[in-house]
């Protein structure tokens, strides 16, 4: 029997697989077309590469994000990679998570990204889904809320923040060659952020 942590990622990789066209068709409007693929691709080889068995979630998100990393082109391999590799060092040794686990990997997977691709909230990128749910994240926390309600909040952001990106010009990546021709449409990177937020909680509920 697969461990929860990769049950959590064959989870994530079937969402990203079934959203491959719609991930596409964004990144045609503002990019070259290829992030549902390139996203879809990865997350194919990460589910064949990574034990079923290990227990350590560290060495688990460690595996999927060095194969993000080698077996994915574009800005999304290398971000992506970075984020889970990230993610490991926040839970290194860790074999089950609590809520309270998700702050200090989101802390990660925020300072990885910013990292590698030197943007902050508001460039139109997968910071635009990711940072707002942190911050509802956090407040979900402080007022007590359980895992469920923490995940949904978390949800709900990062929708908005997807919102968002189609009301600014992007100022980063490929779609930042459009400028202002970059405004009304829906960034890729935010939605792929948005869909992995919702199979994690999708999965938590199936799981709780
Ligand atoms: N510097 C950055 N920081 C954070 N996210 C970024 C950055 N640059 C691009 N992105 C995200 O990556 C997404 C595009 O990913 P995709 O897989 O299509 O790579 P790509 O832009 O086609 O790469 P390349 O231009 O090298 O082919 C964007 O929608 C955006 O969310
Ligand atoms: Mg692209």
């Amino acid at each position: 029997m697969a461990t929860k942590v990769y049950q959590c990622l064959q989870k994530i990789g079937e969402a990203i697989i079934e959203n491959k066209d719609f991930l596409t068709d964004l990144d045609r409007e503002i990019g070259d077309g290829d992030h549902g693929v390139n996203m879809a691709r990865g997350f194919t080889e990460v589910l064949n590469a990574v034990p079923q068995e290990e227990e350590d979630i560290g060495v688990v998100l460690k595996k999927t994000g060095m194969t993000l990393l080698s077996k994915v082109g574009g800005a999304s391999g290398p971000l992506y990679g970075t984020a889970y590799m990230k993610a490991a060092s926040a839970v290194q040794g860790k074999t089950t998570l609590e809520i309270q686990d998700a702050r200090t990997i989101c802390e990660a997977v925020i300072g990885g990204i910013k990292m590698r691709g030197k943007a902050e909230p508001g460039e139109k990128t997968m910071l635009d889904a990711i940072v707002p749910a942190y911050d509802a994240l956090v407040k979900s926390l402080e007022e007590g809320k359980d895992a469920a309600g923490c995940l949904d909040a978390m949800c709900q952001a990062a929708e908005k923040g997807v919102e968002y990106t189609k009301t600014i010009k992007a100022t980063k990546g490929r779609a930042s060659y459009l400028g202002e021709r970059s405004i009304g449409h829906q960034d890729p990177g935010a939605t792929s952020s948005l869909i992995t937020l919702q199979a994690i909680r999708d999965f938590a509920a199936e799981n709780a």
